[in-house]
């Protein structure tokens, strides 16, 4: 991934346990204890609709984009595969994997409705090197695909609002084929010193703020930090991801270590690859 310095390789503990595990209660859902009732996300997602990319922008300087591209290559698909964004949203990294790997057959998939319809018109209106992505509806706890369909399978700040983390690491490695990569995109709280401090200050004191003011939506916004707090850090899921059943994983820290980027991968038959130790 990228340049070597900022990657860790995480190996798993004994049994396949988070690093750092969350409360014993909440091991067997990943570690996720903020209410995450499915209905209630897609409600509150599809109430951001309309003001969520100018959220993103402004909450990340409008680094997102290029922690989306990122991301999208290490996807590294042959020409002809296909690719697979689940919790697309509006579309952004779906859209990044198009315009990255214009050669593949690009799927954003997502649970609410309005954001799937706006990611459909953003896909429409870009013009793009190779076909337009699709867009469906679908869950990411029951995904609607085959075993082992897509040479890539991308996550874009998506797996810190399922009820069942495990669940939704061992449904995005399902749907990869061996040999493929899962990558995934998403907030987590910096390791320990100024870093964590600004964080601290920006997620729980700026980010309501500007939800309240830009998208008239505090409570939306407060979720978010509440819901990064209660949520594996990033050795954590890199632990889980290797629990899930990916080998090589590591990851990288972006935003001032506020982001994590993982990527773990399928393992192919007679692969036997040892998973790599942290010096
Ligand atoms: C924070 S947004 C991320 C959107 C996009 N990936 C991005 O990079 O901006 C999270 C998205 O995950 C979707 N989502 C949450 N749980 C889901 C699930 N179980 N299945 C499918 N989509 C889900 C929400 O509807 C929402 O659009």
């Amino acid at each position: 991934m990228g340049r070597g310095r900022t990657l860790k390789a995480v190996a798993p503990r004994p049994g396949g346990e988070a690093l750092r595990t969350p409360r014993a209660d909440r091991a067997d859902t990943g570690g996720v204890s903020v209410d995450r009732d499915p209905a209630r996300i897609a409600a509150m997602f599809g109430r951001l609709v309309p003001r969520y990319d100018l959220m993103n922008r402004v909450m990340t300087v409008g680094l997102d984009r290029r922690w989306r591209r990122l991301a999208a290559a290490e996807a590294v698909p042959l020409p002809g595969d296909r690719l697979l964004d689940v919790c697309c949203g509006t579309g952004d990294l779906t859209l990044a994997l198009a315009e990255r790997w214009p050669g593949c057959t690009v799927i954003g998939l997502d649970f609410t409705p309005g954001m799937v319809a706006r990611a459909r018109r953003k896909a429409t209106a870009r013009a793009l090197p190779g076909p337009p992505p699709t867009f469906v509806e679908g869950d990411l706890l029951a995904l609607p695909f085959a075993d082992g369909e897509f040479a890539a399978v991308t996550v874009g700040w998506g797996v810190r609002n399922v009820p069942d983390l495990r669940r939704a690491l061992a449904e995005m490695t399902r749907v990869t084929r061996p040999g493929g990569r899962v990558v995934c995109l998403e907030s987590t709280r910096p390791p320990a010193g100024l870093g964590r401090r600004f964080h601290a200050l920006w997620s729980e004191r700026l980010v309501p703020l500007l939800g309240r003011v830009l998208a008239g939506d505090a409570a939306a916004y407060e979720y978010l930090p509440a819901s990064v707090r209660d949520f594996p850090d990033a050795e954590g899921l890199a632990a889980l991801m290797v629990a899930a059943g990916l080998e090589r994983v590591r990851f990288r820290r972006l935003g001032l270590g506020a982001v994590a980027l993982h990527v773990g991968v399928k393992p192919a038959p007679g692969d036997r690859t040892p998973v790599r130790r942290q010096a």
